[in-house]
C-alpha cells in the first residue's frame, strides 16, 4: 500500500513555541526541582546551569533538527528518524527508546497530574480544611491515594479524577494537532504563566513567620522571612556541596527531566515542521521559557514559601518525605494559614494540573505517529488502540502505588532510560551523521546564527558529557537496581511487573519496527524529503 503524508503541522510559530514550552513545563518544575535543589542551596544551581549550556540547549537543538529532518521523509518518531541519520540495521532498533520512554512515562504521570486535578477540587470545596499539620496532610495524601491496609490503594473519589484526565488526554491527542495540542497550549500556557505570577508575587509579600525549631536538642524560635527563603534558593552556602558527584547527576538528570529532552517527543512535536521554519531561536526560545518557569515562578514558589513557614531545616525535612510532599502537603498547610488562601490553593493545584496536561498530551504522540507512519494504521484507530492499551497499563500503577510501582517506571524510564537515551542520539547526530552536516541542518532557515562555539561543544563537550554520565550511573547503583537490593520482599513482585510492563511494550515496539522494514517500503526505499521532492 502506497504511504502518503499528509499531516498537517502547526498553524502558528506561536503555538508551536507554546506546545514545545509546554511539553517541557511540566510538574517536574513545580515538583521535581524545587526536590532536587532543597537539600544543596544555591550551589546546585551551578551545575545545573552548566548542565543547561553544554547539555540542555545542544540536546534540544539536535532533537528539533533530527525531528525536523525526520519529518521531511515522514517520520514523526525515532526509529524512521534514526534510519534517516543513520542507515545501519540497527539504527531503527536504538529509535525505540523514543517511543517507549515517554509513553511509559505517561502510564504514571497522568496519574499523578489527575492528583492535581482532585487537589484544586479538594481546595475549592475546602474538604481538607482544617487539617493544619504536614502530618494531618500527610494522611489526606494518604487517604486520597486511597492507601491503608488493604491490599490495593484505591479510592473512588481520587479514581473519577483520573478518567477525567486520562479522557482528556487520549481526546487532545486524538485530534489533529493544530486542533488539539496546539489549541490547549495556546490557553493553558499563557493561564500558567498568569498563575504562577499571581503566586510568586503571594509569597513574595510573605510577612516574616516564627518558627520553633530544634537548636543543640533545646527548642528555640527563629523568625523566617522570604529573604530567608530566596537565599536558600540563590545563596551559595556551601561548596563542598560541589565535591559530590551525586549533585552533579542530580542537577544533570533535573535538565534532561525538565526540558524534556531525551525522550522522543520534542523529536515528534518538531516532525511536523516544515523544511525552512526555523529551528535554532524557536528552540532556544522553549529552553528560555522553560527556565523562567522552573527557576524564577517555581524557585520563587515553593522553597522560599516553605522556608518561611517552616525554616530552612523544616522545609528539608519536608523534601526528605518524598517529590510529592512538598506539593501536596507542605503547601495545603500554608494556604490554610494565609488570608484568601483557598483561592491561592486553588491557583496552584490548577497551575500544577495545566503544567502537567501539556507535558502528557506530548507523552502519546510518538507511539500514535508511529503506528500511523510506519504501520499505516488510521489515526482514529491507532488513537483508541493507545486509550485501551494505556488504560491497562494504569490500573496497576494506580491500585498498587504504594508497592513502589510507580517509582520503579520513574527510574528506569524517567531518569536513566532519558540519560541513555540522550547518550545513544547525541552519538548517532555528532559523530556518525556528523556535526558538520548536523550543524548545516540545524540552521536551515534559521532565524538565529548560533555561536560557533557551539559547534565543538555540540561535537565534543554534550557527547562525551553524555556518555559520561551513562557510565556514573552504571557505576552508581545501577546494578543494585537491578538485583533490587534493599527492596522490601512484599514489593519485589510488583517491581517485577513494572518490568514486565516496560518489556511487554518494548517487545511490542521491535516488532513494529521489524514489520514495518519488512511490509513497508517507505522504511528503507531513499525518498527524498517532501519539500525536495516538490
Ligand atoms: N518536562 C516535563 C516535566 O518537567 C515532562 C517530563 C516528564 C519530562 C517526565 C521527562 C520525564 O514534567
Amino acid at each position: 500500500m502506497a504511504h502518503t503524508v499528509t499531516r498537517t503541522g502547526w498553524a502558528t510559530r506561536f503555538g508551536l513555541i507554546m506546545a514545545m514550552a509546554g511539553n517541557a513545563v511540566g510538574l517536574g518544575n513545580f515538583l521535581r526541582f524545587p526536590g532536587k535543589m532543597g537539600p544543596y542551596g544555591g550551589a546546585f544551581l551551578i551545575p545545573y546551569f552548566l548542565a543547561l549550556v553544554f547539555m540542555g540547549v545542544p540536546l534540544m537543538w539536535m532533537e528539533w533538527t533530527i525531528g525536523r529532518h525526520g519529518g521531511g521523509f515522514g517520520h514523526g518518531s525515532t526509529p524512521g528518524m534514526f534510519h534517516r541519520l543513520w542507515s545501519n540495521r540497527i539504527s531503527k532498533y536504538l529509535g525505540i527508546f523514543g517511543i517507549l520512554l515517554p509513553a511509559m512515562v505517561g502510564i504514571y504521570y497522568i496519574y499523578i497530574e489527575s492528583w492535581s486535578l482532585g487537589y484544586a477540587w479538594h481546595t475549592v470545596t475546602g474538604s481538607y480544611w482544617g487539617k493544619e499539620t504536614q502530618a494531618e496532610m500527610g494522611s489526606v495524601f494518604a487517604q486520597y491515594l486511597g492507601i491503608g491496609d488493604g491490599a490495593i490503594s484505591f479510592n473512588p473519589k481520587s479514581y473519577i479524577f483520573f478518567l477525567i484526565a486520562f479522557s482528556l488526554n487520549i481526546v487532545i491527542m486524538t485530534l489533529a494537532i493544530s486542533k488539539g495540542i496546539e489549541v490547549v497550549a495556546k490557553y493553558a500556557m499563557p493561564a500558567l504563566f498568569v498563575l504562577g505570577a499571581v503566586l510568586a508575587v503571594r509569597v513574595l509579600t510573605l510577612p516574616a513567620h516564627e518558627v520553633t525549631t530544634m537548636v543543640n536538642g533545646a527548642e528555640a524560635v527563629t523568625t523566617f522571612s522570604v529573604s530567608d527563603g530566596l537565599a536558600q534558593m540563590w545563596r551559595v552556602s556551601d561548596w563542598s556541596v560541589l565535591k559530590k558527584p551525586d549533585v552533579w547527576m542530580a542537577a544533570t538528570g533535573q535538565i534532561f527531566f525538565t526540558l524534556s529532552v531525551g525522550l522522543g517527543m520534542v523529536h515528534t512535536y518538531a516532525s511536523y515542521l516544515r523544511r525552512h521554519d526555523d529551528l535554532t531561536l524557536s528552540g532556544l526560545t522553549a529552553c528560555g521559557t522553560n527556565e523562567f518557569v522552573e527557576i524564577i515562578l517555581g524557585g520563587t514558589i515553593v522553597i522560599p514559601a516553605a522556608v518561611v513557614f517552616f525554616g530552612v531545616s523544616g522545609m528539608q525535612r519536608t523534601i526528605e518525605g518524598g517529590t510529592f510532599a512538598i506539593g501536596f502537603q507542605a503547601l495545603p498547610v500554608i494556604f490554610q494559614q494565609l488570608p484568601g488562601g483557598q483561592f491561592f490553593g486553588t491557583a496552584w493545584f490548577v497551575l500544577l494540573f495545566l503544567a502537567g496536561l501539556t507535558s502528557s498530551m506530548a507523552m502519546f504522540t510518538p507511539l500514535l505517529l508511529f503506528l500511523e507512519d510506519e504501520l499505516s494504521i488510521p489515526r482514529r484507530k491507532a488513537a483508541l488502540m493507545i486509550g485501551v492499551a494505556v488504560f491497562m497499563l494504569m490500573q496497576p500503577v494506580i491500585l498498587f502505588m504504594h508497592h513502589g510501582l510507580v517509582d520503579e517506571l520513574d527510574y528506569w524510564m524517567g531518569d536513566f532510560g532519558l540519560v541513555l537515551f540522550a547518550a545513544i542520539e547525541i552519538t548517532i547526530f555528532s559523530w556518525i551523521f556528523g556535526m558538520k552536516k548536523g550543524w548545516k541542518e540545524l540552521h536551515e532557515g534559521a532565524d538565529l546564527q548560533i555561536p560557533r562555539i557551539f559547534y565543538y561543544i555540540m561535537k565534543y563537550v554534550t557527547p562525551v558529557y553524555a556518555i559520561t554520565l551513562v557510565l556514573w550511573y552504571v557505576r552508581s547503583g545501577l546494578w543494585n537496581k537491578i538485583i533490587m537490593k534493599g527492596v522490601d520482599a512484599a514489593d519485589v513482585p510488583y517491581l517485577w511487573l513494572a518490568r514486565i510492563m516496560i518489556l511487554g511494550v518494548a517487545t511490542f515496539l521491535i516488532w513494529g519496527v521489524w514489520y514495518a522494514w519488512r511490509t513497508h517500503p517507505k522504511f528503507f526505499k531513499s525518498v527524498k524529503s517532501k519539500e525536495d521532492a516538490a
